[in-house]
């Protein structure tokens, strides 16, 4: 549900953009949302499509389109392992099976406590640094083998436990 005071916050980013351009802020209106509510439902979807006067599908299109926006609650750590070809010729794909089989869920699920989302994702642009990751769509970490996938896990499960 978007609220008076998110439409206002939409407000402010559409300010940004031509009076006959508001579509241009679709990216920052579905970040509010995702900022308040964590996720961005069909529902909210709409919203921002009747608050922008564009297309339901063109929103939706936006949000299937970047990794970033989550179309489901996601738990407070969303790992997405890169599995694109250069991630996958150095270990992407045993370090997604590695990390199902650590935290007992399925690509695309969360975890019971709610702690980890698994996602996989494209090319982030690191891929020198390959096998790599992306944690809650900021921090980027590298050479993700076993051993470094065990101790970024018990570190993000230590510093939620504080
Ligand atoms: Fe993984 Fe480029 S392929 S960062």
């Amino acid at each position: 549900m978007i609220t008076e005071a998110t439409k206002a916050r939409f407000a402010r980013e559409v300010a940004k953009y031509p009076a006959d351009r508001k579509q241009s802020a679709v990216m920052a209106c579905l970040s509010i949302v995702q900022q308040e509510q964590g996720y961005i439902s069909q529902e909210s979807e709409a919203q921002i499509a009747a608050y922008l006067e564009m297309p339901e599908i063109a929103v939706h299109e936006v949000t299937t389109f970047y990794n970033m926006y989550n179309q489901h609650p996601v738990g407070k750590y969303k790992l997405a392992v890169c599995t694109n070809l250069p991630c996958q010729l150095r270990g992407g794909r045993e370090a997604l099976e590695y990390l199902e089989q650590r935290l007992k869920v399925h690509m695309g699920d969360t975890t019971v406590d709610g702690m980890f989302t698994l996602q996989q994702c494209e090319c982030l642009g690191a891929c020198a640094d390959a096998p790599v990751m992306l944690v809650n769509d900021r921090d980027m970490c590298s050479f993700m083998d076993k051993q470094r996938l065990d101790q970024l896990v018990d570190a993000l499960s230590a510093e939620a436990s504080k």
